[in-house]
């Protein structure tokens, strides 16, 4: 996906990285990224089941392309790679916009997610019922 494309769509979700989610060498830790990227994936997945339990089976091509700041705002933009018997896999573009600086645009990081839409009993459910 381009830069400019993206400027164009609505991210899933949008936050301002605080200096609660550093670590010790200062930049934002990979772990709350993680979070915030299964959370947006999630938004996705449920526009193809708004009534079911989606859960998140793996993360494929987890990439962390350049590092994020405190203060840098983070966009998190999805789109639907794949819908399966159960299961969705999603496309993740994570972009931050510097506060220092310019107020350059970098992409960040980037993943692919799959969810699988299950019962509840937690067992696998098809998407299309
Ligand atoms: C999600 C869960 C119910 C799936 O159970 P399962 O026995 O693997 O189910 P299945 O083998 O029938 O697979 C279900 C779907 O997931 C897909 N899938 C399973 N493991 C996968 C993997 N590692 N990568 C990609 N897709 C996977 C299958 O291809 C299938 O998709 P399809 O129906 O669209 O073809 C089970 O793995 C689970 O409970 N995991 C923990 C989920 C969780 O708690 N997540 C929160 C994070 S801790």
């Amino acid at each position: 996906m381009e830069n400019e494309s993206l400027e164009l769509r609505d991210p899933a979700i949008r936050v301002t990285m605080m200096p609660k989610d550093t670590n010790y060498a200062g930049t934002i830790f990979g772990g709350v990224i993680l979070s915030y990227l299964d959370l947006a994936g999630a938004v996705e997945a449920r526009k193809h089941g708004k009534d079911k339990l989606f859960v998140t089976v793996a993360m494929h091509g987890v990439d962390f392309i350049a590092p994020v700041f405190v203060g840098d705002l983070v966009s998190f933009y999805t789109r639907t790679q794949k819908i399966g018997r159960t299961s969705v896999t999603v496309d993740i573009t994570v972009e931050a916009v510097r506060r220092e600086g310019s107020g350059e645009r970098v992409r960040v990081m980037e993943a692919d997610v799959v969810y699988v839409a299950v019962d509840e009993n937690r067992r696998p459910i098809p998407i299309n019922t």
